[in-house]
């Protein structure tokens, strides 16, 4: 540890401590910036922040215990910074000063047990964790909805990911014990209990992560919006693929490139999927449940075209085995991790003979965990 590092661990004297969870999908991809609907939930590994109000009256200093790094900056001047972590942490304290004033110079450790960049937001929960700290700290009296729009808003402009709000949400508002559904029309949400013993939720991390990724999720973004713009060229009630029949989409299909087509196409699908999976939870249907999941999965890999052969080849390695409910991709795309709902007593040997599988064919180290529906944003003592 470098002596800036032990310094300024030794001197630190904690104020409030805040905890901010990753987040699991299990259906809705790429619809939340459609305005379609999604079905998250936090998980039991997270971000940890220990804030106090700084010493110094303009100057933050942020530690990463995870990258063993430092960085300085002034609350008065906030600029892009080279680093992609940083940036998510500027990035909230510019967009919260666009909003409200009051925010002082403050210091924070952040330490995690979050997999980073594996599909389960990190950055999510880094930007939720500084906005929810700093509210506190500062006591801002900012609401819930304007520190997910806050975060959201600082991942558009400070890391340049026009992201949908799913993951801020979902990692601000969830409970233990429910998942999350969440209409991204009007950007409210509402609980449902899951349970789904004897099946466990397993992550399965590809541990690659292509980096096609945020190019080309801001271009289906593009895409998906071209689509809409077509239509509403005859039918200006339409704002969104939301507001899209399949029939209009059918009806458009000659003006339409195939990709175009297709991506609009799985959008709509998408949205009844999620829809369908509700009742599925409510009813205690899991096997149908997990029939969605794998039709999710075939529509991001053939209409939506974000998928990679390192996710595909475990969706298809789990779909031969009778224990496994249900298998897809989950978050952006090209790489990350696969979520699957495996039972209970055959997770460890299912693991054991995907990981082999995955070694031999990729060359790379699978890595898994089972995690369950948690607590969102908090502060803990
Ligand atoms: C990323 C984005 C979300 C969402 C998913 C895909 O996680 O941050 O807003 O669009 O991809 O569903």
């Amino acid at each position: 540890m470098n002596k800036q590092i032990a310094s300024f661990l030794n001197s630190f004297e904690s104020q409030l401590k805040v905890m901010s969870p990753g987040r699991i999908n299990f259906i809705g991809e790429h619809t939340d910036y459609n305005n379609g609907f999604v079905l998250p939930a936090a998980i039991d590994k997270k971000i940890t922040f220990s804030f106090r109000k700084s010493v110094s009256k303009t100057q933050c200093t942020i530690l990463s215990t995870t990258y063993q790094k430092l960085f300085t900056f002034s609350i008065d001047k906030i600029s892009i910074r080279e680093a992609t972590w940083e940036n998510y942490i500027v990035g909230v304290v510019a967009e919260m000063q666009k909003i409200i004033s009051g925010i002082g110079a403050f210091d924070c450790i952040i330490d995690s047990d979050l997999p980073l960049g594996s599909g389960v937001s990190s950055s999510a929960a880094l930007e939720c964790g500084i906005a929810y700290g700093l509210n506190a700290l500062f006591k801002l009296n900012l609401s819930t909805l304007q520190m997910i729009e806050i975060s959201q808003r600082a991942e558009h402009e400070y890391v340049g990911t026009k992201c949908g709000i799913m993951d801020q949400y979902a990692v601000m508002k969830s409970k233990e014990g429910a998942v999350l559904l969440l209409d991204c029309l009007i950007n409210k949400h509402s609980y449902i209990e899951a349970s789904f013993d004897p099946y466990v939720i397993v992550l399965l991390n590809t541990n690659v992560s292509h980096n096609l990724a945020s190019s080309e999720y801001n271009t289906r973004r593009e895409e998906c919006e071209f689509v809409v713009n077509t239509i509403r060229k005859d039918s200006n009630n339409v704002s969104s693929l939301r507001d899209v029949t399949f029939l209009q989409l059918q009806q458009y299909k000659d003006q339409l490139s195939k990709n175009h087509y297709e991506r609009a196409a799985y959008v709509l699908e998408e949205n009844e999927r999620v829809l369908a999976a509700v009742e599925c939870l409510k009813t205690g249907n899991l096997k149908q449940f997990g029939s969605l999941m794998y039709a999710s999965h075939r529509g991001l890999q053939y209409q939506y075209d974000v998928s990679c052969p390192e996710l595909d080849f475990l969706v298809d390695f789990s779909e031969t085995n009778k224990e496994i409910l249900g298998s897809r991709m989950m978050g952006g795309g090209f790489g990350g991790c696969t979520i699957n709902l495996i039972h209970k007593n055959a997770v460890d040997d299912f693991v054991k003979e995907a990981s082999k599988a995955y070694k031999e064919k990729f060359g790379i180290a699978l890595t898994s965990f089972v995690t369950v529906p948690s607590q969102g944003t908090s502060m803990y003592s």
